[in-house]
């Protein structure tokens, strides 16, 4: 299957597993729990392109760029196996054992539609392909059905969930989709934009962690082994004046950990999901961006030596959601509005790393899901050679896919709203009206046109072998 050539991505050499020397972050070595992926996506800032030149004071012109080399590699946990969140039950919400036999006698009988079958896998973006906020699309829960073991084998075609979305537990996300799906979502098959992020614990002990409502990300963040995890609002509660505009509920003040602060040494800025509050989370990587050494509320004489790393984890501009109109503005607006305040404050460009599709580190880690999923669902930890991603964001969904060998196809239910097919990133198996339609394609292609997308208990596997049909 092809794979990203290394040689492409214009990755610094430094990147992948030589420990960063002079940035005083202890990195762990070889026996580590991580894997240094290098990035595909420049370190550099893209604020430049959005900025006037009017905003670019001349005097800082010249300054030296950052000597920090964060970027160049992005650490994603060794094995999906290893994970702290491998904690749903395997095979919870598999069919039951008496359709599971039958379905397996069947199976045995149509010995090279299986091993078609079992060849194959679905990755699924979310938001815009299986459901819109927390509403699922219909055609999904059909779709979702079918690789479930509603088909003419009864057999369970892995798919896994990929997607740029975030701000809660995989737990909680994987429940709330069960539930609007009908459909079982393990964690086992699940991966938000921050979960390959849980291999950055291993480098960092104190973090700033921004976005998503209330104080959840701190809990994704504790999940993820992070040990002293900081959110806006434990500031707020310390100082009220750090953000003048800002307001907390008594229900907050009671759950936020203020402490005093001035005696906190942070050592990374973790941007985990959209903010809910601009301000104050702007000023806050504001003021840590530019203290000394990630203590906050001193200035640095050099900001740019002493900076803190900071991480976003995802690239989307734009994302669809329940509104009617145009995609909304996601992570990546504000991001690139950090970017254009910190090249504004300092004159040099500001250096970070974003996870999230279209990142290699995301693909090498989907791979990994991948890989255990198909040893839970047919016994055999390896890679199919047929994998489908279907998205709805040629930008992060498509062009990812493509790079990394899969099979894309795009659907019109989100972001993508043109014609035949995108102009900058087509998807390369189709485009279709929905999921369904996706997923009916490719089981056609895979497994024949006649493949049929129903389970039928009473077949008789004695007499309902390759190309019979079954009795009603
Ligand atoms: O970009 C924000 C997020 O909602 C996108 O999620 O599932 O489309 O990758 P998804
Ligand atoms: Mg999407």
């Amino acid at each position: 299957m092809a794979r990203f050539d290394d040689a492409e991505l214009n990755a610094d050499p430094r990147g992948s597993t030589q420990p960063r020397s002079g940035s005083g972050i202890a990195i762990p070595g070889q026996e580590g729990n991580t894997i240094e992926v290098p990035a595909t996506r420049s370190a550099i800032s893209d604020a430049a392109s959005f900025m006037h030149n009017l905003s670019l004071a001349p005097s800082m012109k010249d300054r030296r760029n950052s000597r920090n080399s964060f970027g160049t590699s992005l650490p994603i946990p060794r094995s999906p196996r290893m994970s702290r969140l491998s904690s749903v039950q395997r095979g919870s919400g598999a069919p039951s054992v008496s359709r599971d036999i039958l379905a397996s006698q069947v199976q045995d009988i149509n010995k090279e539609k299986t091993a078609k079958a079992k060849n194959m896998a679905f990755a699924f973006d979310i938001d815009g392909v299986l459901a819109h906020g927390n509403h699922a699309i219909e055609e999904a829960k059909v779709a979702l059905k079918i690789l479930n073991g509603d088909n003419e084998l009864g057999i369970r075609i892995p798919h896994i969930l990929l997607t740029n979305g975030g701000g809660k537990t995989e737990e909680a996300r994987c429940a709330q989709l069960s539930e609007i799906l009908e459909q079982p979502i393990s964690t086992d098959q699940f991966i938000q934009s921050h979960t390959p992020m849980q291999a950055l614990s291993e480098y960092y002990e104190t973090v700033l962690v921004l976005g998503g409502d209330g104080f959840k990300i701190r809990e994704v963040a504790e999940n993820y082994g992070f040990k002293d995890v900081v959110h806006p609002k434990d500031l707020l509660a310390w100082d009220p004046t750090i953000s003048p505009w800002a307001t907390l509920t008594e229900e907050e003040k009671a759950e936020a950990r203020p402490r005093d602060f001035t005696k906190t040494k942070f050592d990374a800025i973790m941007v985990f999901a959209d903010s809910r509050d601009y301000q104050t989370d702007m000023q806050l990587i504001m003021d840590l961006l530019l203290a000394d050494d990630g203590k906050i509320f001193t200035k640095a004489e050099d900001p740019v030596a002493t900076r803190i790393p900071i991480y976003f984890s995802q690239g989307d501009l734009l994302m669809p959601t329940e509104h009617k109109g145009l995609p909304r503005l996601t992570q990546g607006a504000f991001r690139i509005s950090i970017e254009a305040q910190y090249k504004t404050l300092t004159g040099v460009d500001l250096e970070r790393v974003v996870y999230g599709k279209p990142e290699r580190a995301t693909y090498t880690y989907a791979d990994e899901v991948m890989k255990s999923w198909m040893e839970e669902l047919h016994g055999v930890a390896r890679l199919p050679d047929n994998i489908y991603m279907v998205g709805d964001n040629p930008a992060s969904d498509i062009i990812g896919g493509n790079m990394y060998g899969w099979n894309t196809c795009l659907v019109r239910t989100g972001v993508f709203q043109g014609g035949e097919n995108d102009l900058n990133s087509p998807a390369n198996f189709g485009v279709f009206p929905h999921v369904l339609e996706a997923v009916k394609a490719a089981l056609a292609k895979e497994l024949g046109e006649d493949f049929k997308l129903k389970w039928n208990p009473k077949v008789n596997p004695v007499t309902h072998g390759d190309g019979a049909s079954a009795i009603e």
